[in-house]
């Protein structure tokens, strides 16, 4: 018979502080809230060859280093494979031990001998239990070997990463199956074709959800991005029509986009294309549409391009008149000022509504060099680091004021 567990003073818990371990890769330990937990059971998900074997390889040698032995099981690449990988990356000195398995109840057993300070699960996948007849990557397969690993973890206290690939076809098992039960979704997105990759958490028991850590895909591995701004701006062409920067918060830090927009006239068959990537495309549909019926844009039949350089998401309201002012100057075929930049969230009336942390933002445009801010009329903050901000309170407005150089 289970023994039944006994009620304990909650306050007297709450008062107890989380030993958190730090993995030492600054922009891995942001995201999970400083560090990891005893015991700590998180998912990595993402598409396949976005890096989610780098960084977790990355992460563990790194930890080891730190904290002593860890153990990486990978059901999918063989010792030759991992360790081809390992020499391109920055050496590390710490104990790594590696585990070429699929059975899941070998998995455990090693954890049991070995006692790693970490465990990485490489993916859950590929993984099998062999007291369960269905095939490995199958719904209960991978519920059946992530419920034995949770179980390890809790019990040893060991903080466990498992990596779950995001299948499109469904032919296997994907990550959503997972979520009520691990503790922390970290997720690694980008663009394959762009060097940047975003480490978001869309769950953390342990910690706040709106972090993100940038990275760059280099020959040696997963780089941290520091000066996000600095990095998603670099390439920017000031003076071209078409291109606006925005200010967005994730987390605790600003982060300075450029919005791209190319609008040119759609074949007179078919509809018009609304092409978007790194933003909401229901958030560009609204726009577009508050844009034709008050601001006087004609747009029904033209192609409508959007996307954010740098193969970053933004996906915040306070981009919205950045995302506007960059359709008008396409349209326009007219620049903004290269030291303007734009915040606000444009309403379905046209009417530009405030924003959160417009302090926050301003002052990483001051830093970035920018010298003017369309911003929310009424927002009732000062310019600081050499700014100054033009209130607007209707995108008719944005436009009066940014195009006024013609
Ligand atoms: P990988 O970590 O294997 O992706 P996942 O585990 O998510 O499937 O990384 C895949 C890509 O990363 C691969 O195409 C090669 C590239 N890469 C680099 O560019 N530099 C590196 O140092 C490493 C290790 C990989
Ligand atoms: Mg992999």
């Amino acid at each position: 018979m289970a023994s039944a567990a006994m009620p304990v003073s909650l306050t007297a818990a709450a008062a107890q502080k989380h030993e958190r371990r730090r993995i030492g890769l600054s922009e891995v330990d942001r995201v999970l809230g400083g560090g990891l937990v005893p015991g700590a059971f998180v998912l990595l998900a993402g598409d396949p060859g976005i890096g989610k074997s780098t960084l977790l390889l990355q992460s563990a040698s790194s930890f080891a280093e730190n904290h002593g032995a860890c153990l990486y099981a990978s059901g999918e690449e063989s010792l030759g494979q991992v360790a081809m990988r390992l020499r391109r990356l920055e050496p590390i000195g710490g104990q790594l031990l590696f585990l070429a398995e699929t059975d899941v109840s070998a998995v455990e057993e090693q954890v049991a001998q070995v006692k790693p300070q970490l465990l990485v699960v490489d993916s859950i996948q590929s993984l099998h239990s062999p007291d369960s007849a269905a095939l490995p990557g199958s719904p209960s397969q991978v519920r059946d070997c992530a419920t034995r690993l949770l179980r390890v973890a809790k019990e040893v206290g060991v903080p466990t990463f498992l990596v779950g690939h995001v299948t499109k076809d469904g032919s296997v098992a994907g990550p959503r199956l997972l979520e009520h039960m691990v503790d922390t979704v970290l997720s690694l997105e980008g663009d394959p074709h762009s060097g940047h990759r975003v480490l978001r958490s869309t769950k953390n028991r342990f910690g706040s959800t709106d972090e993100i850590g940038l990275f760059q895909m280099t020959e040696k591995g997963l780089e941290g991005v520091p000066d996000a701004s600095a990095a998603l701006l670099a390439e920017r062409r000031a003076g071209v029509p078409g291109s606006s920067v925005a200010a967005a918060v994730e987390g605790s830090r600003p982060l300075l986009v450029e919005i791209q927009a190319l609008v040119s006239a759609a074949p007179a068959y078919g509809s018009p294309r609304r092409s978007v990537t790194g933003v909401d495309y229901d958030r560009t549909c609204l726009i577009l549409a508050v844009l034709e019926k008050r601001a006087g844009l004609s747009l029904v039949s033209q192609d409508v391009f959007v996307n954010v350089p740098g193969g970053i998401k933004v996906t915040e309201p306070a981009l919205d008149l950045g995302l506007a002012l960059a359709v008008a100057s396409s349209v326009r075929e007219q620049a903004l000022p290269a030291d303007m930049a734009c915040i606000g969230e444009v309403g379905l009336t046209g009417e530009i509504r405030g924003v959160p942390r417009l302090g926050a933002r301003l002052s990483e445009l001051g830093r970035r060099g920018f010298r003017r801010c369309l911003v929310p009329a009424g927002a009732g903050v000062a310019g600081g680091n050499g700014m100054s901000l033009v209130g607007v309170e209707h995108v008719h407005q944005a436009f009066e004021v940014a195009f006024a150089d013609a």
